[in-house]
């Protein structure tokens, strides 16, 4: 068990009620606010209105970036970071989901450099200490922006999606109605749900030091809690007890309370971002297609255990068999749920994906060395790991 430093800054405002303290979370920053938003379902859900008519009602003068697009680009960045620099922003609100508040999150580092440019920190990998303030107001429960140091932010001119990082990125507060993702599409809670699953899987179940019975019994809770609550927020899309699972759960995942010191691994994350850097799919999607062959191809007998647990805690697959046997169940039970449950489609084949870009997304995943994790992998292997994702 590894020493760590637990440090979460954020103040949650979790429930039905909670947008009220929305004005003194602001006021407490500024007065000049940038509202983020993306392609308009805010406005249809109410929350624009309310966020609206709360700053008139309080004197919070309002400036917008909209249409914040899924996979956020580093233009639309830029153009918010532009905004704040005329207009002397105090504060950059996000409303929506994580290409949202990445999107405002990316726009307060930008605005403080001199030009104005997200992508040189991006692309250099800087780690943020100074931005504006960030106060997110959340529609997805999936990628755990809402409490996170990360933003994601894409390039399509150099088809490079990568994390951008830092202290001063994390959330001042964040609001949590479950109420607000209740017009989430099905395919958009299927999407993020299994992105919060993998957020656990990848960063921390699998990475490597699993001795910590804790942070293991409460990582598995959240994988747990995805796997019960999504397909009753797909089948009921008002269920508040499922969409507050998802939600809470979604900021649990990458709050770093599950970190405690473990060694972290991102394997289906880096090669996810390849496939929406190249192909502009929806993250979740793209990690439910990766994640059972990244299992398949690292299984062994070194492994075998650690997979087999996780079937066992997670998927209730039965105890008793060989640990190769078990691990096996487990990935198949993995893969029920992605493609039956949420009902993805299984194959990069199904999203008109083929392997022209394989070797390049896989040099770039792994930048000149090895992806560590539970088992270290190299460009090769990951050329083989996308191979495997093209069959159902
Ligand atoms: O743009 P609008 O109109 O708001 O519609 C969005 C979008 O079309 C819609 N949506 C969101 N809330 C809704 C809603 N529609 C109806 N009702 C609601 N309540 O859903 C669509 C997808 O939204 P998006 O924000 O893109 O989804 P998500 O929250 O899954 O964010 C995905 C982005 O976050 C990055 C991903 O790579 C991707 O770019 N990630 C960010 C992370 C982080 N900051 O730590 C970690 C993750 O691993 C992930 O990489
Ligand atoms: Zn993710």
């Amino acid at each position: 068990m590894n020493d760590f430093i637990f440090h979460n800054p954020d103040k949650v405002y979790f429930g039905k009620n909670q947008i009220s303290n929305l004005p003194k979370e602001l006021l407490a920053l500024g007065k000049k606010v940038l509202l983020v938003y993306g392609g308009g379902s805010i406005k249809k859900n109410g929350l624009y209105d309310e966020i609206v008519s709360l700053a008139k009602e309080n004197g919070i003068e309002l400036f917008e970036l909209s249409g914040v697009e899924p996979n956020p680009r580093h233009s639309t960045v830029n153009k918010g970071a532009a905004i704040c620099k005329k207009e002397g922003i105090d504060v950059v609100l996000a409303a929506g989901g994580g290409s949202t508040i990445d999107c405002a999150k990316g726009v307060a580092a930008a605005a403080l450099t001199d030009d104005g440019d997200v992508w040189p920190l991006v692309s250099k990998g800087v780690w943020v200490t100074k931005a504006l303030p960030v106060v997110a107001v959340l529609t997805n429960a999936a990628t755990g922006s809402e409490m996170d140091a990360w933003a994601v932010i894409s390039n399509m001119d150099t088809n490079e999606k990568i994390g951008l990082g830092g202290s001063a990125l994390i959330p001042r507060a964040a609001f949590e109605n479950p109420e607000y993702s209740f017009t989430l599409p099905s395919y958009q809670t299927a999407c993020g749900a299994f992105d919060i699953f993998n957020h656990v899987l990848d960063n921390y179940y699998f990475a490597g030091d699993a001795t910590f019975d804790l942070l293991l019994d409460m990582q598995e809770a959240v994988m747990r809690t995805v796997v019960k609550w999504a397909p009753v927020a797909m089948k009921e899309p008002s269920n508040y007890e499922a969409r507050a699972n998802l939600m809470w759960a979604s900021s649990m995942a990458l709050n770093t309370v599950l970190d405690g010191g473990t060694v972290h691994g991102c394997a289906c994350h880096l090669m996810e971002h390849e496939l929406s850097a190249y192909y502009d799919i929806t993250h979740g999607h793209g990690l439910a297609i990766v994640t059972p062959r990244w299992l398949t191809y690292i299984l062994d007998e070194s492994t075998a255990p650690a997979i087999y647990r996780f079937g066992q805690k997670v998927f209730a697959v039965e105890e008793g068999f060989e640990p190769t046997e078990g691990a096996k169940k487990a990935i198949d039970a993995l893969s029920a749920f992605c493609f039956e449950t949420l009902g993805l489609q299984s194959s990069l084949a199904d999203l008109n994906i083929d392997s022209a870009h394989f070797r390049d997304m896989a040099e770039h995943a792994c930048m000149g060395g090895k992806i560590s994790g539970i088992k270290c992998l190299d460009a090769d292997d990951l050329v083989k790991i996308y191979e495997m994702c093209l069959n159902k």
